[in-house]
């Protein structure tokens, strides 16, 4: 029989966050997160941007796919915008954490909303290279640590990392 290769994504979007600001919500999202994408090959980083989630993730077709429809459903946010979905390389930016978790600032990066009450548009090329910034924001913490407590430790896997979580919040 002839192999079948599977096609892997990547997938950038942003969504409004129904709290303004971190909220404990935020890590049961996590803990969901952590649980099912490690079974599944999915990696990926959540981050908190003031009162917007950006998430980008990166797995096989079917598995992203039908983990994106229960996204799009969930009310702990909403305006869900995809702002990149692409064919991708099996190996993906996140090394393998199956979720990491950060917060910076809107006016950081130039994503937050704006004195007309709208949100930057962002190109395909920008998406793209957001992608790589935000991995390589966890690739730092993972080295350097974060200020932000929930962010994943240095070499911290994910049982430990859910254990952390737990004591936290
Ligand atoms: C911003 C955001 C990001 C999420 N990311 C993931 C994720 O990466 N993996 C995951 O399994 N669930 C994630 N969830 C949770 C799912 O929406 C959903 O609650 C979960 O898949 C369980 O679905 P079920 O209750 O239908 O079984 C996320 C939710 C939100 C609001």
């Amino acid at each position: 029989m002839e192999s079948q290769v599977t096609p892997f994504v990547q997938i950038l979007y942003r969504s409004v966050a129904r709290h303004e600001d971190f909220h404990p919500s935020d890590l049961d999202i996590l803990r969901t997160a952590i649980k099912f994408n490690a079974a599944h090959g999915v990696t990926g980083i959540l981050l908190r941007i003031d009162e917007q989630f950006f998430q980008a993730l990166h797995g096989p077709v079917r598995d992203i796919e039908a983990l994106m429809a229960r996204i799009a459903d969930d009310e702990r946010h909403q305006n869900m915008e995809i702002l990149l979905r692409e064919e991708a390389l099996d190996i993906s930016p996140f090394t393998d954490w199956s979720m990491s978790y950060d917060s910076i600032l809107g006016f950081e990066q130039e994503l937050g909303l704006q004195e007309d009450g709208t949100y930057p548009l962002i190109s395909t090329d920008r998406a793209r290279a957001l992608i790589a910034l935000f991995a390589k924001t966890a690739t730092s913490v993972a080295t350097y640590g974060s200020a932000f407590p929930f962010a994943r430790l240095s070499g911290e896997n994910d049982a430990a990392y859910l254990e952390r979580l737990d004591g936290l919040a």
